[in-house]
């Protein structure tokens, strides 16, 4: 891997980037009509049939261009600290996915990690709107451990609507729409329904920031949860697939300070309709740009959970 700070690199050209990987014209966008979400319309897109999500070409070029480039040298620049990391395939999967959506539905709005970075105001309004983490995990990405997501949410009226993140390495489809459930390839996810902190397998993502108070606060919550007897504390490095894996069953909970509403948003809808809830770390309803969760299987779980933990400030995504 190759590392600059942020600040001395520009990283490649994005156009010319996209043509390279394209082996198009800059600019021109031929070939992603192949990679498709499934939407029709303005307001909220048609699912596929019985009410599931599909992508109409899997694995589709995105997933293709994100497995080639996990095993390539990559450009890499830091963010808001030294481990909050970006690759110029973050920033290209981004500008495909938004480039390919503005050309479907050109009345929506889109909030994107990448685009966040570079300054663009994160709200959400009623309108529309596409929330994208181009590639979850880039920390993974960037060592080659292969737990890497793309993770694309919609929203209308400020409610969400429904979720697609698909695990790149793993060929893992996971789809979750309001009222209509969720699936993984295909196959219905369904939570697992522990209520005992003292059986639970829970699931944590050590965020962005690494000053000592804040991996002090990060450290003891874990702490409290093992004095707890918790089963075990797990950290995968891709929220979205910690999440994903919380809709299926495989974990009892997850608890997080310092992640977006990218990271949020598809897997939120996953999880409700997987049967689990979905809140603030205060006991309250979620609150998408607060950059904290807490999710579970149950209400139970989830209360005790937010019960265990300190609060660590990361701020909001709205108000950056
Ligand atoms: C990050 C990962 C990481 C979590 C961060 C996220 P990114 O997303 O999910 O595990 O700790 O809070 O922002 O930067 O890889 O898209």
């Amino acid at each position: 891997m190759c590392w600059q700070p942020a600040h001395l690199q520009s990283l490649p050209a994005r156009s010319a980037l996209r043509a390279q990987v394209l082996g198009t014209k800059a600019g021109s966008g031929a070939g992603l009509a192949k990679v498709s979400a499934g939407p029709t319309g303005g307001g909220v897109p048609s699912s596929g049939a019985r009410g599931r999500f599909s992508l109409t070409c899997p694995p589709g070029l995105l997933f293709q261009i994100i497995r080639k480039a996990l095993s390539e040298e990559k450009q890499v620049s830091t963010k808001t600290s030294a481990a909050d990391l970006v690759t110029e395939t973050d920033q290209l999967v981004e500008d495909l996915i938004i480039s390919e959506m503005q050309k479907r539905f050109p009345s929506h709005r889109f909030i994107a990690e990448e685009a966040a970075a570079a300054g663009a105001k994160c709200v959400l309004t009623p309108s529309p709107t596409w929330i994208i983490d181009p590639i979850d995990g880039t920390c993974n990405f960037v060592h080659r451990f292969p737990t890497v997501a793309v993770s694309i949410g919609f929203a209308v009226n400020q409610e969400l609507e429904f979720g697609v993140i698909y695990h790149c390495t793993e060929e893992r489809l996971y789809t979750g729409r309001r009222g209509r459930g969720a699936f993984c390839n295909g196959q219905r996810l369904q939570v697992s329904g522990e209520t005992d902190l003292s059986k639970a397998l829970v699931l944590t993502e050590i965020g962005p920031k690494r000053d000592p108070a804040t991996l002090k606060l990060f450290l003891s919550n874990m702490e409290r949860l093992l004095h707890a007897k918790a089963h075990g504390v797990r950290v995968i490095g891709s929220s979205t697939l910690a999440l994903c894996l919380l809709a299926s069953g495989a974990a009892d909970a997850y608890y997080q300070f310092g992640l977006h509403c990218w990271d949020l948003a598809a897997a939120t809808v996953i999880i409700r309709e997987a049967g689990g809830i979905v809140m603030d770390t205060s006991g309250g309803p979620l609150d998408l740009m607060s950059c904290r969760v807490v999710a579970a299987g149950t209400r139970e779980m989830a209360t005790l959970i937010a019960q265990a933990l300190q609060t660590i400030n990361y701020g909001r995504d709205d108000e950056k």
